[in-house]
């Protein structure tokens, strides 16, 4: 056959084959997920957006509930039932959980993953492995140990960023003299959890941090340190009055943007709802790490997972091209800007990020990363519900002493550990 023949029928093989492998029958995709406040649903179309291109419909399966508890619950119930949906956002050590069970599918089996390596920091490359394989895939890092301060209120009094407790309480205590509220707070356990983190993460610095909720070591787990994290963590419930039971995050970040209260803890997710809502970094927010956290990274990375199901090629193709799609720089570009994270990907451009976002890659380049217990990064999701359970009943009791927490959660640790 003429060479010419020959080179023009293999470019259409080529563009044939790239064609068939990023264009999907467009089957209802399944993908389960808690992405539900206004910041969240903007993201959530940025993927559906990007799989529509690539044709594959979305069906939507969402489950209302920052941090993703109700989410869990739901899920377990359609896998239980042998209908679990395509796709799940699982994070962190769950993944090895549901990994456990032999539902999920192998990523390595679906697509190539060899050059992941080359784009993918180790601390995400080893969050979604479970045996070094890739059971996840990986699509944006939230940072969680920031402090958020409201423009417009810390200018008109001409305060500065606090750095250490001391200044958090000293600032705190000025603007609620002034009759502002001086931190706005959700009325849920993992959000009282969340402040606590951070707190946990200055107080007992970040390697007894890791051992505390990572290895679940008891020598730092009962600990004078672990007594004095509770105690701070405590002290700041005065400031917190506005938050009701059960107050979702959303809520509390509006209360913040709207200049009813100086100050909020909360993951980089929470930025998405104000770019939303049109409001700006450094205008309207600026972003500082919590009090004590500043040579440390809080992350938590989304991801997800695919349920295996029947196994048609049309799934098969399906399945690849949500992957192909999930791990594309475009798609984590867009998505992280809507989402308030940045990519998991490195060496993406990041010039039309704000500057919390900038501050984010920088420091997640520098800084030392630990990961979120509150956000599934730490423990699997049945051990960090009933820690976070308890912190949250120590923060909102009268009558519970530190001491006495702190030897709660040394024997719940010491029952979630054993065999
Ligand atoms: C998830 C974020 C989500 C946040 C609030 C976190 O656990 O990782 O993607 O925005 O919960 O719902």
């Amino acid at each position: 056959m003429n060479k010419n023949i020959i080179k023009s029928l293999s470019t259409v093989f080529c563009i044939g084959t790239y064609i068939l492998s990023y264009t999907a029958n467009a089957a209802p995709f399944e993908v389960l997920h808690w992405w539900t406040e206004p910041g969240e649903l903007q993201s959530k179309q940025v993927l559906v957006d990007h799989l529509k291109i690539k044709n594959i419909e979305f069906e939507d399966f969402a489950i209302v509930g920052g941090g993703g508890d109700g989410a869990i619950h739901v899920l377990q119930m359609r896998a239980l039932s042998g209908t679990p949906p395509e796709a799940a956002q699982i994070k962190g050590p769950d993944i090895t959980e549901w990994d456990k069970l032999s539902m999920l599918v192998s990523i390595d089996k679906l697509v190539d993953t060899r050059a992941w390596t080359n784009f993918l920091p180790e601390v995400v490359i080893n969050d979604v492995s479970v045996d070094n394989k890739y059971m996840g895939v990986p699509i944006n890092i939230h940072r969680v140990n920031w402090l958020w301060l409201n423009t417009k209120i810390f200018k008109r009094f001409g305060l500065a960023a606090p750095t250490t407790w001391k200044q958090f309480f000293t600032v705190a205590d000025f603007i609620q003299a002034k009759g502002i509220k001086p931190l706005s707070m959700g009325g849920t356990p993992w959000q009282d959890a969340l402040l606590f983190e951070s707190i946990a993460i200055s107080v007992l610095g970040p390697d007894n941090y890791i051992k505390a909720f990572v290895y679940f070591d008891n020598s730092v787990i009962n600990s004078a340190a672990m007594v004095e994290a509770f105690k701070l963590f405590k002290r700041l419930h005065r400031y917190t009055s506005i938050a009701q039971q059960g107050q979702d995050w959303f809520w509390a970040s509006q209360s913040f943007i709207n200049d009813q209260a100086a100050m909020f803890f909360m993951g980089d997710w929470v930025k998405g709802s104000w770019t939303a809502a049109g409001k700006e970094a450094l205008k309207d927010y600026r972003c500082v790490p919590a009090p004590g956290t500043e040579e440390v990274f809080s992350y938590n990375i989304d991801s997800f997972v695919l349920f295996k199901k029947v196994n048609t090629d049309v799934e098969q193709t399906n399945q690849k091209v949500f992957v192909n799609t999930l791990i594309s720089p475009e798609f984590q570009i867009d998505f992280s800007k809507a989402k308030g994270s940045i990519p998991a990907r490195q060496n993406v451009d990041l010039s039309s990020f704000d500057a919390c976002s900038k501050q984010s890659a920088y420091d997640f380049d520098h800084k030392i990363k630990v990961p979120s217990f509150t956000q599934n990064m730490a423990t699997s999701s049945h051990q960090q519900g009933q820690i976070i359970q308890l912190i949250s009943d120590y923060f909102n009791s009268e009558s519970l002493s530190a001491e006495e927490a702190v030897q709660q959660l040394d024997v719940m640790v010491k029952a979630l550990t054993s065999k």
